[in-house]
């Protein structure tokens, strides 16, 4: 079976990739490196002692995609290229339109002229907007706050009425709460271009010294400690999510949804904890306004994907920190010691 994925070179990609070729997958990657490393998927290869076909290729750009299709066979695409920064797509919002969806359009279409029509789509919980109650179930209301996340919302209606208008498409829609950690190697990891947005890669950049201190944003929310709550999910419990996807989607299930989450919730302060001990370093932080837009609480009801695809996440708080900090501590300056300037 041949997988194409798209963004494979990026952080959720480069993992994902490197788990479907432990499980004998063929797999082709089209990335255009917007956001990440040829190294990555070097190192994938290295690690695993197996080939991987590389594309670099832009999904905005159709006749790339159409010679990918032309020169492989493809079984199935997993669709992880996209813009992903919150922020950034409220001040550039056409961008993140025209990157998202119409690369996501490109691709469906050369799709649909190859006749493969299984696809494995990268949502995000950001579709549950401040969700009514918790935990969140795969039914629950969906909404969109900020450009990005609209994208995610229209790009599964996409897929949906696609599915509406030809029954042959097999479409899964993965809802991942909020990817952290590293392959236990160390060698691949989540290596942002610029200061992170995110909390655990910023916490990980104050642990090194690259970043002086955190700052929490709130502790005013109605939680246990006052700070927002998250379901954090170590990136290869989610890469072995889309492993188990895939056959389901080759029984033609037609459109399936499913959370990708640990169903347990960690605050900024328990994750800053979790991270000093595994870290052994101190994390500097002060306590500053809430981060507009930010919701108070969120974790997933992971049960509908423990009961179809037979998959769950195993791994614990340490091990998402003792991972980070690992990839952290061996890459101080992620992939670019290898192969770009500082
Ligand atoms: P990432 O930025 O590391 O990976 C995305 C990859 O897509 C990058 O390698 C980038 O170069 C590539 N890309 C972007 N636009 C492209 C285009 N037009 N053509 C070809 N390649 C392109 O991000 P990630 O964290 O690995 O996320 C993967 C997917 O999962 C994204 O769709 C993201 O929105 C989604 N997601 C991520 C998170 C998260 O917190 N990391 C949470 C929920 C959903
Ligand atoms: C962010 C995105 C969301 C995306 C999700 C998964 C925003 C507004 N939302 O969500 O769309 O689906 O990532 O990638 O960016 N925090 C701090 N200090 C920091 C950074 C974060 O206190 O420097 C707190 C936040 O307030 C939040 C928690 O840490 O309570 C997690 O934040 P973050 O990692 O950015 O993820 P989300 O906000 O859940």
């Amino acid at each position: 079976m041949k997988i194409l994925v798209t963004g494979g070179a990026g952080y959720i990609g480069s993992h994902t990739c490197l788990e479907l070729l432990n499980e004998n997958y063929e797999v082709v990657v089209l990335d255009n490196l917007s956001n990440s490393f040829e190294d990555s998927l070097t190192r994938v290869k290295n690690i695993t002692g197996k080939s991987l076909d590389f594309y670099h290729a832009d999904l905005l750009d159709k006749e790339q995609i159409v010679k990918i299709f032309s020169e492989n066979k493809i079984d199935a695409v997993i669709h992880f290229a996209g813009l992903k920064a919150v922020g950034e797509s409220v001040s550039i919002p056409l961008k993140y339109f025209h990157n998202n969806i119409t690369g996501t359009l490109n691709l469906l279409e050369v799709m649909n002229d190859f006749n493969v029509k299984n696809i494995v789509f990268s949502s995000s919980a950001t579709v549950y907007g401040d969700p009514a109650s918790l935990p969140i179930k795969e039914d629950f209301p969906l909404s969109a706050t900020n450009p990005y996340g609209r994208t995610k919302l229209m790009i599964e209606e996409i897929l949906e009425d696609l599915f509406r208008s030809d029954q042959n498409w097999n479409i899964a829609l993965l809802r991942y709460f909020n990817p952290v950690g590293a392959h236990e190697s160390g060698l691949i990891g989540e290596d942002p271009f610029d200061i992170p947005n995110n909390l655990v890669p910023f916490i990980s950049k104050v642990a090194i010294g690259s970043l002086p201190e955190l700052s929490v944003f709130g502790n005013d929310y109605n939680t246990s400690d006052g700070t927002g709550i998250r379901d954090y999910i170590h990136v290869v419990d989610l890469a072995l999510g889309h492993i188990k996807t895939l056959p389901k989607l080759f029984t033609n299930p037609g459109v399936v949804i499913y959370n990708l989450g640990t169903g347990i919730g960690y605050s900024v302060l328990e994750m800053i904890n979790g991270f000093k001990e595994q870290s052994g370093k101190d994390i500097p932080y002060k306590i500053v306004d809430r981060r507009p837009g930010d919701i108070a609480a969120c974790w997933a009801d992971p049960k509908k994907a423990k009961k179809d695809l037979n998959w769950e996440a195993n791994k614990t708080l340490a091990d998402m920190c003792k991972d980070t900090w690992n990839w952290q501590k061996k890459n101080p300056n992620g992939y670019r010691e290898s192969n770009r300037e500082n």
